[in-house]
């Protein structure tokens, strides 16, 4: 297993000697190597069983970083940044030759973002390369919130993992890319889109796609093992034998299961404590001794909608009951 701590200059070490280190970030926690060195980030897409085909986000110790690694910056997207940095935007440039074409996945553009997390910045400002941070999970599964949940999937394959306590979001960024000086909404998340529009004005949603261009928006993903129902909760509990069912629900408890295999996301109704719940709670479903996990979309609007894209890309689409 990996150490656990809060060491920089350790992981600063390991990171200059080209190996990866698991870092926490106010959105999710990172697998994070040198986005300028090829075998790091290979090691990357090794660690986590990822596809090449799915390219990595840079990650910046701040804004004046922004011109080493993209070739171009429309006024929209510098606006944004301007605004939103550090925080959980990613913005999607065109790139410039330091970096490697496996980072992009042969792309012309590269994500990049600045992180918001005291930790990881303190990090890539003590290191003179960026960093190339996916989440740190396997591909396709749940997102890690905390230091334990890196790991318990990718403990054995790195040696340290920076411990930032759990993330303050909980979901990952909202990635923006652009046409011309339009932005299009890649992925929504932890900036909800109308902070977006604010700044940049109308913006164009992009998520769903039969031949993603970004594996964020391939139909599954996100997924627990447990087959999760997303909809209506108590029409499920009719139609479905509640021994095998755990629950995962907005606010409200449902009769019939017992509270041990139910969890709500907010106690309240806030869509932040529940982006923050989410994750973290999908996994405490998923070891239980279950079958089905019962799921519902939360109020879409703001962080909801990032919460309920996560929801439905972690859903069965069609199951055949017992
Ligand atoms: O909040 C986050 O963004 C977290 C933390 C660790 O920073 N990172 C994260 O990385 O979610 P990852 O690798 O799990 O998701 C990155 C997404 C993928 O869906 C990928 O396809 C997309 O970013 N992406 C990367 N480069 C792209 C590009 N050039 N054009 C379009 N999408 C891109
Ligand atoms: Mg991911």
């Amino acid at each position: 297993m990996a150490v656990i701590g809060t060491n920089i200059l350790k992981a600063v070490d390991i990171l200059n000697q080209g190996d990866l280190v698991g870092v926490p970030t106010e959105t999710v926690y990172g697998l994070a190597g040198n986005a300028l060195n090829v075998s790091a980030v290979a090691r990357i897409f090794e660690v986590k069983q990822r596809p090449s085909f799915d390219p990595l986000i840079v990650h910046l110790p701040n804004l004046n970083h922004l011109e080493s690694v993209v070739s171009e910056i429309p006024q929209t997207a510098m606006n944004l940044a301007l605004e939103l940095w550090p925080g959980p935007l990613t913005l999607v440039l065109p790139r410039n030759e330091v970096i490697p074409d496996l980072v992009t996945s042969g792309l012309d553009t590269v994500a990049v973002r600045v992180p918001n997390h005291p930790l990881v910045l303190e990090l890539l400002g003590r290191l003179d390369f960026p960093l190339a941070c996916p989440s740190a999970n396997p591909f396709g599964y749940v997102s890690p919130t905390l230091a334990e949940h890196v790991n318990q999937q990718l403990g054995e394959d790195i040696l340290y993992i920076l411990d930032g306590g759990a993330c303050s979001i909980g979901i990952e960024s909202t990635i923006v890319g652009f046409d011309g000086e339009q932005p299009i909404i890649y992925r929504p998340g932890g900036i909800d889109i109308d902070r977006i529009k604010e700044i940049a004005g109308n913006v164009i949603v992009k998520t769903k796609s039969s031949r993603p261009i970004t594996p964020g928006m391939l139909d599954s993903h996100y997924s627990p093992g447990k087959t999760l129902l997303l909809g209506d909760i108590s029409n499920f509990i009719q139609t479905i034998d509640v021994r095998n069912v755990g629950i995962l629900s907005f606010r409200d408890t449902f009769p019939g299961v017992p509270d041990s295999r139910q969890i709500q996301l907010t106690s309240d109704g806030d869509l932040s404590q529940a982006a923050k719940n989410l994750f973290a709670s999908l996994r405490k479903l998923d070891a239980m001794d279950i079958r089905y996990i019962f799921a519902e979309p939360v109020p879409n609007h703001g962080l909801g909608i990032a919460i309920n894209d996560r929801l439905a890309r972690a859903s069965t689409k069609s199951i055949t009951l017992p």
